[in-house]
């Protein structure tokens, strides 16, 4: 068989020999190396594109959170309530579940002088649900202070950490006032800023990166 790199070159050929590429085979359309570089490639890419859309989908996640309350429940007339000091309410988080689906919320009125977030809530509606681990956390007024029993983790009166091992503010609820009448929503989680997220489960870290590794669960 004649030596194929001694036959002339046509350009427009679908054989590589034809074509004249260095090293191509009889019968080729593509050389082997360019085959193989394409191949690489594309697998290449494939395990970029793996590890990149779950971390892009974290990173706009929270750009699709709901945050607006489904629904509310009655806590008493706005006379229970004042800016002072927290009042002690009991809702149903769960009905399904009995007395275990019953949660203690802390209440006040808000306060433009003290209060400095801007959730824009007419009342402050504190969960005792510690953020360390869960334990439930207990309002001590004389010191204005949340106190968890379990680990020795402190909040401020804003909900706020102020000592021991929980890693971020109290979870709030959703506020509102009808006829008279001071009702609270669902639950939503806060940064060390006082910026809202939909609800996560204690131990979520919520400042910097850390959003992004915890993201929200349906039944935080
Ligand atoms: S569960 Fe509250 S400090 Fe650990």
């Amino acid at each position: 068989m004649a030596d194929p790199s001694k036959r002339p070159h046509k350009k427009d050929s679908p054989y590589a020999v034809d074509r004249g590429t260095i090293g191509a085979y009889e019968g080729e359309t593509v050389t082997r190396r360019r085959l193989f570089t394409g191949g690489a490639l594309a697998a290449g890419g494939i395990a970029t594109t793996a590890f990149g859309l779950p971390a892009l989908g974290f990173a706009l996640g929270p750009l699709f959170e709901r945050t607006e309350p489904r629904m509310f429940q009655d806590v008493g007339p706005v006379s229970d309530f004042n800016p002072q000091t927290y009042v002690a309410k009991v809702i149903t988080l769960d009905a399904t579940v009995g007395e275990a689906g019953k949660s203690t919320v802390y209440v006040r009125k808000f306060d433009p002088k003290r209060d400095r977030d801007h959730l824009h809530q007419p009342y402050i509606a504190i969960s005792n649900r510690c953020m360390h681990l869960g334990c439930p956390v207990r309002y001590v007024a004389a010191s204005e202070r949340f106190i968890c029993p379990c680990h020795g983790g402190v909040y401020a009166f804003d909900g706020k950490v102020a000592g021991g091992p929980p890693v971020r503010p109290l979870d709030r609820f959703y506020t509102r006032v009808r006829a008279g009448r001071v009702q609270l929503g669902d639950r939503f989680s806060l940064n060390s800023h006082l910026q809202r997220f939909s609800p996560r489960d204690p131990s979520n870290h919520l400042d910097g990166l850390w959003k992004y590794l915890y993201p929200a669960r349906p039944t935080a």
